[in-house]
């Protein structure tokens, strides 16, 4: 059969993360999924810059839009982060042209989601993200797909390294919210914009797409109920751990009589539960289905050879002839989506 062809948009952690799998693992990649998979073209800002791979054999765009309209490209790979702008811009341009697309941009699918599966549903494209929750964790796929026998309870998880860092050092160091912010910052975790991460719209972003998945609801960001880790004070962590608690950022979604339920903030959990054991910058998605019961996945959520695992687990699914999209099902089945605060687990 033909070679899938590969059109990636950012050369940035993920994206050089994904050309460094692609040209490392072809004999492999083409064993699993019985076809070659190979890169036409590529576009980033600086053409000049160093990524530590060598990119002289693909076609260069200076803009994403370009590349994702291009003849040699089968799927378009969006990895340039922003919830509007370029990719939004090329995500759309490529579903127009009729391109498959994965995406690892949490932020531009928690605002525009339903409105580009819609759009690749028209145009018979599918759009895949799994690297857009809990990064290298196989979330999406284990709900679609291994758990699709299920009603699903509740989903729950911690799903921001960086909160989860900084709550977990200022457990161990004894040093309050804003050492430790520094600290991650220094450290280079947060994101450009750090109220992404401390004010949980990164993780509500991911919980929005996890509950639209996993409730069949539209993916609905504004129904989540937001607060960040700003205000954990030191003496909220003691007082908890002499009750056998920890702190975490925790996202918690669930279907109610009243519609779907979605929070993500600080929550106590029990110290010796799986949530409760979950250091550094680890992610953590507890599922519950009605059949199998409790099911936790575990694992980074973030970093280059992670979040490109899960790109290209979307990348392979294609190659092997999988259409399914992973949300905007068909007007008729969505649910209208409320929210309320959940209890913590
Ligand atoms: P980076 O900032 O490292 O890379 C972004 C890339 O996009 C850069 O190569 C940049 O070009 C390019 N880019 C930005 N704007 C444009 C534009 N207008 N035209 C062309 N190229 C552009 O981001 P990451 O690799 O960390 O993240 C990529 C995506 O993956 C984001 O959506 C992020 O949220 C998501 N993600 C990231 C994770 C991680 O661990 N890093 C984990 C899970 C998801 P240049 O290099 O020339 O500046
Ligand atoms: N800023 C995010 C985190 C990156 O800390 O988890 C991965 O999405």
């Amino acid at each position: 059969s033909s070679p899938l062809r590969l059109g990636i948009a950012g050369l940035g952690t993920v994206g050089a993360g994904v050309v460094k799998i692609v040209r490392q693992k072809a004999a492999l990649l083409s064993a699993r999924s019985g076809r070659m998979v190979e890169i036409t073209a590529v576009s980033a800002r600086n053409r000049d810059k160093d990524r530590g791979v060598p990119l002289d054999s693909y076609a260069w765009e200076d803009d994403p839009v370009a590349l994702a309209k291009r003849d040699d490209v089968d799927v378009f790979i969006e990895l340039m982060g922003g919830s509007d702008g370029p990719a939004k811009a090329a995500t759309e341009a490529a579903l127009k042209a009729g391109k498959d697309v994965v995406t690892a941009n949490k932020a531009l699918l928690a605002h525009h989601g339903q409105a580009l599966a819609e759009l690749a549903e028209a145009n018979g494209c599918v759009l895949r993200f799994e690297a857009a929750v809990a990064g290298g964790i196989p979330i999406i796929k284990s709900l679609t797909e291994g758990l699709a026998g299920n009603e699903i309870k509740r989903v729950m998880g911690v799903m921001n390294g960086t909160c989860n860092y900084i709550l977990t050092r200022m457990e161990a160091t004894g040093q309050g919210y804003e050492a430790l912010f520094a600290e991650a910052d220094k450290l280079g975790y947060l994101e450009a914009d750090p109220n992404l991460d401390v004010g949980g719209i990164d993780a509500g972003h991911k919980l929005s797409l996890l509950s639209a998945i996993a409730f069949g609801t539209q993916v609905d960001f504004d129904g989540v109920e937001l607060e960040g880790i700003q205000r954990v004070a030191l003496e909220d962590i003691r007082q908890a751990a002499d009750m056998g608690y920890r702190i975490k950022l925790l996202g918690v979604a669930r279907m109610t009589g009243r519609g779907l339920e979605q929070s993500m903030a600080p929550c106590l959990v029990p110290a010796n539960s799986p949530l409760g054991q979950l250091e550094g910058g680890t992610n953590m998605v507890v599922v519950e289905g009605d059949q199998v019961g409790q099911v936790v996945l575990r694992g980074a959520g973030a970093g280059e050879g992670p979040t490109a695992s899960a790109v290209m687990g979307d990348v392979m699914d294609i190659a092997r002839g999988l259409r399914m999209t992973t949300f905007g099902q068909p007007a008729t089945t969505l649910v209208k989506s409320t929210s309320a605060r959940a209890a913590a687990p």
